[in-house]
């Protein structure tokens, strides 16, 4: 059995230069062979700023070569389809950022293409492979605050301070808006919570008239145990943080997505109140959560067993999105 995984970059996306490319790189079964931009010469500054050994004029040529074992994939939302599916077919181990894909047919085509292929898929959710997300499950699942009956899930970065209006999140025919770019992790983290799929969905946006993408967004997702309300945005700072209301309890998580954003020194808080108010905080090591989620993948490649956030569990996620984006266009006007 091979000791590391050999992985292609597609794109020199900031996610990649700035965190994942480096995260892969202190992973202990993952190394960065290749990577691949439209623009060879891009694709060679990068390599060379970041010691990658070989760069490529183009994503084929990564997906192609026959060196390569795994693929990370780091392009507009649009694209996440077509590239996993082109990589499944050249035979790739596929991590692909969030959201998996844009639309709910997209993402059963990727499956399709992974499970006829025989490839593994997983979506790019970093924060599942925190110490303090793990430390939340363990303590659902020893019914520390009792059944969940609420969870309020919050992502905001103010990326609209200094305004770039080319930046692809604000581009709807690159899969753009909030929703997808941050909503979706605040749906995964209500998924996981309930360990159920919402039985309805309601939501509401604002959509920006310059932009043409909804910069706002806020839902209710209704499971059969109770509610969880989402909100986003990209002109607010709160980062991400999520509580969870149980018959016995809360837990707070106020970095629970990002934790460390701000001061770059990733590590994590887990706060839980007892039903008698009583008050407990949980501090949590510095991690990089990036590496670890390519170290659970590849060894989970490496071994030939089953990735820890399974594409069936993506497709899902999708189809709580697709719900709130078509819900967004019914929420009913208040009369004044
Ligand atoms: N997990 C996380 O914490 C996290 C954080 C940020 C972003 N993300 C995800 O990572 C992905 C990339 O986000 P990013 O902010 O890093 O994006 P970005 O800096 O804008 O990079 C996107 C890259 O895609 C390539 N690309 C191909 N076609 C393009 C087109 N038509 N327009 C623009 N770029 C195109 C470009 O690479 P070349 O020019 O090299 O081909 C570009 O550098 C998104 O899916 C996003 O949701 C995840």
């Amino acid at each position: 059995m091979k000791e590391r995984l050999k992985w292609g970059i597609l794109s020199t996306a900031a996610i990649a230069q700035n965190v994942t490319i480096p995260a892969l790189q202190e992973s202990t079964y993952g190394q960065v062979e290749l990577i691949g931009s439209r623009d060879l010469e891009k694709a060679r500054n990068v390599a060379s700023a970041l010691g990658i050994k070989r760069a490529a004029g183009s994503y084929e040529e990564v997906i192609e070569d026959p060196d390569i074992d795994a693929v990370y994939i780091a392009l507009p939302n649009s694209l996440h389809a077509e590239w996993t599916i082109r990589a499944a077919e050249a035979g790739k181990a596929i991590l692909c950022d969030k959201p998996i894909a844009v639309t709910v047919d997209e993402a059963t085509r990727e499956i399709e293409a992974c499970t006829k292929h025989s490839v593994s898929l997983m979506e790019g959710f970093m924060y599942r492979f925190h110490p303090q997300t793990k430390r939340v499950q363990e303590l659902l699942a020893s019914g520390a605050i009792g059944q969940v009956r609420d969870v309020r899930a919050h992502l905001s970065v103010n990326i609209m301070r200094e305004l770039d209006p080319t930046n692809i999140r604000y581009q709807k025919g690159l899969g753009g808006g909030v929703l997808l770019d941050m909503g979706c992790y605040t749906v995964n983290i209500s998924r996981m919570i309930f360990g159920q799929e919402p039985v309805r969905v309601t939501a509401t946006g604002h959509v920006d008239p310059s932009l043409g993408v909804e910069t706002r967004f806020a839902g209710v997702l209704e499971f059969t145990g109770g509610f969880a309300s989402v909100s986003c945005s990209f002109d607010a700072d709160g980062q991400g943080a999520y509580s969870v209301v149980g018959t016995e309890g809360m837990i707070d998580v106020p970095r629970g997505i990002l934790p460390g954003l701000g001061s770059r020194v990733p590590e994590g808080l887990v706060i839980i109140v007892d039903a008698n108010g009583g008050r407990r905080e949980e501090m949590f090591h510095q991690t990089n959560q990036y590496r670890n989620m390519f170290d659970a993948f590849s060894e989970a490649v490496l071994n030939d067993k089953p990735v820890p956030i399974l594409p069936g569990d993506s497709l899902k996620n999708v189809k709580v999105l697709e719900a709130l984006k078509s819900s967004i266009s019914k929420s009913a006007a208040v009369a004044v």
